[in-house]
Order: structure tokens, then sequence, then C-alpha cells
């Protein structure tokens, strides 16, 4: 048997394949499809202070190859999921990882202090790249000065593993992940979305009603990848890739460019199963190449 395992900072993963928040719920709306254990983690929705609705609709759009999203992270607020969510995904034997967001820090900082205490949630991905919201998101993530600020104040309120999502929407990622770094995170994940719009030539429309959103799927794995690469090369801290995975080829290929681990995102809409079949192809392809542990990939691109 191949060893799938992998460490995320102190926290050992039973394997590198993880789903994306916003794309898998809080685990529990899937829990009749397959056993959420045998994931290596669960990425749940982003968490806000208060309940927010999101965007108005049509807030989805399908795409060539790929997705837009302008969701703007509807959801019930932090106290709704510790009473009401938590306890049922509490039980869960693999990572539950909790998506912080704020439009201010104090925000970000307000609902990272209430993930202490959760036992099982083991670890917090504050998003600083969110493209939908008015506030905070996205705006965090594109300067090193307010990217670090953030982290740097839910640093100091977090106990736990600290991973920080990137926006690929700036010029040099590396340097945002080096500032982040610097600030305290115990890993990055990259790619969010990146920023695109849709239009219906027919009315003169954009298809959104907040006009842009964030563009997810195959279409933007080549992006992600160059990114991971760059990132992998730039920082010391293990990377969770994300960006169109859609199978075991190209989680291998998001290893070899320097990903510890994986997210798989828009694919869950397609297949909710497909995290299973990424896991079986990941095994298949260390016993094809004969490789004791998938630890050995990470990086491992021969250029
Ligand atoms: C959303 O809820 O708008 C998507 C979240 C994100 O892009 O981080």
């Amino acid at each position: 048997m191949a060893n799938l395992n992998v460490k995320i900072h102190n926290l050992e993963f039973r394997n590198p394949v993880t789903v994306a928040s916003g794309t898998f719920g809080f685990g529990e709306e899937m829990s009749e499809f397959f056993d959420l254990n045998r994931l290596g983690g669960i990425f749940v929705k982003g968490l806000t202070v208060k309940n927010r609705e999101g965007n108005d609709y049509p807030r989805m759009a399908e795409t060539p190859s790929g997705m837009l999203n302008s969701v703007g992270l509807q959801n019930k607020g932090i106290d709704y999921f510790i009473e009401k969510i938590y306890p049922n995904i509490k039980h869960l034997d693999t990572h539950i990882i909790a998506n912080v967001n704020g439009g201010t820090i104090e925000e970000y900082v307000e609902v990272t202090e209430k993930l202490n205490d959760l036992e099982k949630v083991t670890a917090i991905e504050l998003n600083i790249s969110c493209p939908n919201v008015k506030q905070g998101g996205m705006s965090f993530g594109i300067s090193c000065p307010s990217a670090i600020a953030v982290t740097d104040a839910v640093r100091k309120a977090y106990k736990k593993t600290l991973i920080v999502k990137l926006s690929p929407n700036v010029t040099d990622i590396a340097e945002m992940a080096q500032a982040v770094e610097g600030a305290g995170a115990d890993s990055v994940s990259l790619i969010n979305t990146l920023l695109g719009m849709a239009i219906n030539a027919e009315t003169r429309k954009p298809v959104l009603s907040t006009v842009t959103g964030g563009l997810s799927g195959p279409a933007i794995k080549p992006v992600a990848l160059r990114m991971v690469w760059k990132v992998y090369k730039a920082v010391k801290i293990p990377i969770f890739g994300i960006g169109g995975i859609m199978n075991a080829t190209d989680a291998i290929e998001f290893i070899l460019a320097g990903s510890t681990a994986i997210q798989v995102g828009t694919a869950n809409f397609i297949d909710p199963l497909v995290s299973l079949k990424i896991i079986d192809g990941i095994e298949e392809y260390l016993h094809r190449h004969n490789i004791a542990t998938v630890a050995e990939l990470v990086g491992a691109l021969e250029v």
C-alpha cells in the first residue's frame, strides 16, 4: 500500500485530498453520498459574524470549461454554525477546517475567536480572497500591508493551524504568500477564483447580478499551476493547491508543482464522488511509478 499521509503544520492528513470551501456545504449535506472520513479534510462554507443572504440572483453562470459565481458569502453566521451545524459534523474523523471571512479585521478576529474552542475544527482558512463582497474579502488579499495586518491579528487570536487563502487577482502572488508567512500563517491555499464576467449578447446585459464574479474550474488550472509553482519556490510553509482539479492527474500535477495537499472545488458540482476517485487515482499513480509515499512528489517537478 502506498502511503498517502501528508503533514500540514502539525496536522496529519490521511491523504492530500480535501474539498474546497463553498463547494461541499458543511459536509453533512454530502454524507449520504459517501463516507466523508475517507477525505483528507473538509473546508466548510465561508463563515461571517452575522447571517448573510448573499448577492442577488443570478449569481452562477456556466462558462467555457468553468463557472462564474458571485454568491457573496451566504451563510447563517458563526453562532448558527456553532449551535446548529457543528454538533452534526463533530463526530467526523477527518479534518474540519472553517473558512473565516470578515468586512473588517475586527470581524475576522471575532469569528476566529469563536472557533478556538471547537475541538474538531483543527484549522481555519483565513479567506482574504473572496471577490464577491463590497467590504473586506479580496480587498484584504491584494495588498501586502492589509494582508499582513489581518493575518497578524488573526494569528494572535487563533491557537491552532492557520491557513491563508490567497487571491490570484494580484501582480505577484509569491510576494503575498511571503507577506502572510511573515505574519504567522502556517500554510497557504491558492488559488481562489479569478475575476471574470459573462455577457448575454441578446439582452446586452451581464449574466451575473453583480456584473463580475469569480471564475473557477478547468479554465483556470494553468494559471493556478503557475501560481502554486511560484509560491512553492518563495515560501517554506506547505501549500494547498486549488484550481480546476477534476481528476487524479490534475491533482498529481498540483503536487508536482509544490502542493502538499489539494482542494477539489468546482468538480464537486459535477460529481460529488470525484474526491474518492482522485484518492484512488493518486494511489494507482504511486503504484505505477513505484513511489512509496505521496510526500516524495511534492515539488518534484523536473525543470
Ligand atoms: C462567495 O461566497 O462569494 C465565494 C467565496 C469566495 O470566493 O471566497
